[in-house]
């Protein structure tokens, strides 16, 4: 049983979790405790806070994967593994100070986990055959990008936004409808009510041909000026009529949906490409997940997008670490947290 196991650590944002993944990709055990209740009343996550919550819990979270997969770390885990970037600094330093002082404890190597890239092997999981070489699409709270992966551990950035995540907008929107943090899985089920041709709303770079970037912020500043008009900032007396609110989030969702696989297949088509695979927490959208399949059966592609439950935030992903584990790629005990998106 040695050496047959790891232990991976995810603390980048503000759901701290931990899971124990064997050498097949298989997950043993896991955990997540979410933050969404500390952070509600602030309609986004506070950094301070989310850290700190993170040191709570973090040592609950381990005990609890460990327990549950019945092993002697010991002896059976073959390194530990933990994202250090990219992320809040706060909340990537608890992690890695967590993953860093298990290793010194259990006599195990480290290993750095870059998160984005884990979002896009959550498509691996539960697969027999590789994914790689695909168009990689990470689409979260924090990050809107778009990868050639060559495998596993050969990425190119290829584009992404130029200013808000498409899940930021999400959940931006979803403060304007009235509706909890995080708004996006909120404002999907609103959507589902609503006319998507309701409001004109803009597709910013949509339309540019030459560059794979995205643009969330002007899109959120529409959906804004429609509600309540350029230059106001209360939101508190605002009463928006039922139908509105559905007819909004539903044009919304489609003007984010439209720049997204527009994108999506304007990489596909830039790299030569034929496989896509789609992972981050806005991944877990049904409207998306459905327009994508049309999409890529239309242009005649496979498409992979992370099964729900490991779109949003994870350890299970944590999995790529084999991928580094059996390439010989360790880390230093005296690493340091990365917390920007590094794009080369
Ligand atoms: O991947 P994730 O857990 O964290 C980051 O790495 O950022 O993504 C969280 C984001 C939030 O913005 C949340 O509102 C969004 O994913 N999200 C959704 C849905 N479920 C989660 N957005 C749209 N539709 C959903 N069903
Ligand atoms: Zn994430």
């Amino acid at each position: 049983m040695s050496d047959q196991f790891l232990l991976t650590i995810e603390s980048t944002c503000d759901e701290t979790a931990a899971a124990v993944i064997d050498r097949r990709r298989t997950v043993v055990a896991a955990a997540v405790a979410s933050q969404e209740d500390v952070h509600q009343d602030f309609h986004g996550v506070v950094p301070e806070l989310a850290a700190r919550h993170h040191l709570e819990r973090i040592v609950s979270i381990v005990d609890r994967v460990i327990e549950r997969s019945g092993l002697q770390p010991r002896r059976d885990l073959a390194a530990i593994a933990v994202a250090t970037e990219p992320g809040l600094p706060g909340s990537l330093l608890v992690g890695l100070a967590a993953a860093k002082g298990l290793c010194v404890a259990w006599r195990k190597p480290l290993v750095a986990i870059n998160h984005v890239q884990a979002h896009i092997y959550a498509c691996q999981m539960g697969r027999e055959e590789s994914v790689f070489p695909c168009v990689g699409f990470v689409i979260s709270g924090g990050h809107t990008n778009l990868y050639h992966c060559a495998s596993p551990q050969h990425w190119k950035y290829l584009g992404g936004t130029i200013d808000d995540a498409v899940g930021e907008a999400f959940d931006k929107v979803a403060v304007m409808l009235g509706l909890p943090y995080p708004g996006g899985p909120h404002l999907s089920s609103l959507a589902a009510e609503g006319d998507p041709q309701a409001f004109s709303l803009p597709r910013p770079l949509l339309h540019d041909e030459q560059s794979l970037n995205l643009s969330f912020s002007g899109l959120k500043t529409a959906v804004r000026y429609h509600l309540v008009g350029p230059g106001k900032h209360d939101l508190s007396k605002l009463e928006l009529a039922e139908q509105v609110r559905r007819d909004m989030a539903a044009s919304f969702q489609q003007a984010a949906i439209d720049c997204l696989m527009g994108k999506a297949i304007q990489a596909l088509r830039m790299t030569g490409l034929t496989r896509l695979c789609v992972g981050g927490g806005v991944a877990a959208n049904q409207a998306l997940r459905q327009q994508l399949q049309q999409a890529m059966a239309i242009h005649q592609g496979e498409l992979i997008i992370a099964p729900p439950a490991l779109c949003t935030d994870n350890a299970a992903m944590g999995a790529i670490a084999w991928e580094q584990v059996e390439a010989g790629d360790f880390a230093p005990l005296d690493i340091d947290i990365q917390p920007g998106l590094l794009r080369g």
